[in-house]
């Protein structure tokens, strides 16, 4: 894909983080995920792809924009393309950390294409790439990990989302004699953590949203982690759904390459709350306001923070062609 794609992928985030960062701590998860999906909606037409959305947020009857399948940009290259307008709809009513704009995109028929639902998942930052299994035991994996990192099994964190369903694998974990970082939402993050050391964050186990899953895989593939994951149908009908969609085997391990083909991928987030990585929106008055963006290619490896400023009188609705 034209690396000059990435800027325009990165406005695509903006627009979405702006537009949801207007319902930061009022309580209403809906109205920012819809503004998000707006704006976020409106500037990907503004863009010379031809994309269609492989994974986001859900059927055609579920979501009234950017569901799988829709067709997105004024005509270009075929593109997959992978969303989450709003990744962490709680965090922005609540105001807490790490809510994000994220989008994924690559070359045609190299994404995962699946319905929305349940993931299991294990990643890692690049150090640790290559030596976890999603099959084999917790314990093993910590010990992987704190082997690959050069670090005792003590100074490991793991990050999982704090949810029952997860009790008793922290109580593994704990056993293990690892450290633990719940999180309340936003597992892209948590997996994006794992390439950051200074976020001391070095594993990511659990289940979560699949589009999270495809999206955290993408930016790992940038960064040179790692992320596996199983498809969790919740019913028969999911599973149909599976099918319907290619899967072929619903319950298989997902690895990098069923995840994410290739290493032609643009990743994009930009903060919508603050957070470990990532800036949230700032209004700092006279209809200005602040964004921070990470973009990376995976072709290139480029790892790049956007700082940038917006003069929101001059493109009231977040798009300027
Ligand atoms: P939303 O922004 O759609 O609310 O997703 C937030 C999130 O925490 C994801 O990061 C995660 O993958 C998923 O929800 C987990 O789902 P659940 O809240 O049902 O456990």
């Amino acid at each position: 894909m034209d690396r000059e794609l990435a800027l325009e992928f990165a406005r695509v985030t903006e627009a979405a983080a702006l537009a949801a960062a207007r319902w930061l701590g009022t309580g209403k998860k809906n109205e920012a995920d819809n503004a998000a999906t707006t704006a976020m909606r409106a500037v990907f037409d503004t863009i010379h792809i031809s994309g269609t959305v492989v994974i986001g947020e859900g059927e055609m009857d579920e979501a009234p924009m950017l569901y799988i399948g829709e067709q997105l940009g004024r005509g270009g290259d075929p593109v997959d393309v992978a969303v989450d307008p709003l990744e962490g709809t709680n965090i922005v009513a609540k105001g807490l950390w790490n809510a994000m704009a994220v989008i994924a995109v690559s070359p045609k028929g190299t994404m995962l294409h699946a319905p929305d639902m349940y993931m299991e998942k294990i990643a890692v930052g690049p150090a640790a790439r290559g030596k976890i299994d999603l099959e084999a035991p917790v314990e093993d994996n910590l010990k992987a990990v704190a082997k690959a990192t050069g670090k005792d099994i003590g100074d490991v964190v793991a990050v999982l989302l704090d949810r029952p369903r997860h009790q008793e694998m922290i109580e593994r974990i704990r056993k293990a004699g690892a450290r633990i970082q719940l999180i309340a939402d936003g597992d892209v993050a948590g997996a994006l953590h794992t390439a950051f050391p200074e976020t001391g964050v070095d594993i990511l186990f659990g289940s979560g949203g699949a589009p999270e899953g495809v999206l955290a895989a993408a930016a790992l593939r940038c960064l040179g982690g790692e992320l596996q994951g199983r498809l969790l149908p919740e019913d028969e009908a999911q599973t149909q759904r599976c099918l319907a969609m290619g899967l072929s085997h619903p319950g298989k391990v997902l690895r990098m390459d069923d995840l994410l083909r290739g290493d032609d991928a643009i990743f994009a987030a930009t903060g919508v709350t603050n957070g470990e990585l990532l800036r949230g929106v700032r209004f700092i008055g006279g209809e200005q306001a602040t964004t921070h963006t990470l973009v990376m290619r995976a072709s290139s490896g480029t790892v790049r923070f956007v700082d940038t400023r917006h003069s929101l009188n001059r493109k009231p609705n977040l798009i300027m062609v």
